[in-house]
């Protein structure tokens, strides 16, 4: 794994665009990425390469994640939602080409074989992600197994109270989500994995440093081939350097 420490959030998002930039030299990149707060400041920057050098993402994919359970497109809090506002409406990708699970799927089961399908017609050049801080990558909390592909999950009480600052009543939050699995994950060429803020200093231990174990699911990136950490002083308090 390559790690990067840098001094601030601000660093950290100029840092992930450059690694970014590299693969959306590939005028049909499929991109994997990512909702939660970290990776806003790479999707800024993504966009304001595009408004003032032109990057266009045409031709290109981008395939998300995960997505709650129950939630509509259209629904503020939903992924989906987050995607338009915070990158897809900003660029000139297509959006027929952006893809999420469908939290209104009314049969999740094939929901979630027609996302696997999915994601084995474009493998994805990069995976962006960023790290719970009990070490869950995307919704796949400890104890999802490593061979894991598209399933729903039931959220643990600790994501839930996490994710509650983006709605109105913890009570809103809905309690299940569609997530790829873990191999989905690391079946991705690169993967990118941001980490902020001294609530993910001991994530950061395990996924660099702690045994490979699926109590702690983004410690398997320690296997994967191409995986680069950004992390900002704070996050990475605990392994140095
Ligand atoms: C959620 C998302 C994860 C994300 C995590 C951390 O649980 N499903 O994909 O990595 O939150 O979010 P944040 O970046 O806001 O700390």
């Amino acid at each position: 794994m390559k790690i990067i420490i840098t001094k601030d959030y601000e660093e950290l998002s100029e840092k992930a665009f450059e690694i970014m930039k590299g693969v959306l030299a590939t005028r049909e990149a499929v991109l994997g990425l990512a909702t939660g707060s970290t990776p806003l400041g790479l999707y800024r920057k993504m966009i304001e390469d595009h408004l003032q050098n032109g990057t266009s993402y045409r031709g290109m994919r981008a395939i998300n994640l995960d997505e709650y359970v129950g939630l509509s497109p259209e629904n503020e809090q939903s992924y989906r939602y987050f995607m338009r506002k915070n990158l897809f409406d900003s660029i000139d990708i297509d959006l027929a080409n952006t893809y999420i699970e469908n939290g209104l799927a009314p049969n999740a089961e094939e929901e979630c074989l027609r996302y696997n399908a999915l994601l084995a017609r474009f493998p994805r050049d990069i995976q962006l992600l960023g790290i719970g801080a009990n070490g869950h990558i995307a919704f796949n909390e400890p104890g999802t197994p490593f061979d894991s592909e598209t399933h729903v999950v039931a959220l643990t009480e600790n994501t839930i109270e996490m994710n509650a600052r983006f709605f109105k009543d913890k009570n809103e939050v809905p309690r299940r989500a569609f997530t790829m699995g873990i191999k989905n994950i690391t079946d991705a060429k690169k993967v990118l994995i941001l980490a902020c803020g001294a609530s993910k200093a001991d994530a950061v231990y395990g996924l660099v440093k702690g045994k490979v174990t699926e109590d702690l699911p983004a410690s398997i990136l320690q296997q994967h081939k191409d995986c680069i950490l950004i992390a900002d002083r704070e996050a990475a308090a605990l392994i140095g350097g």
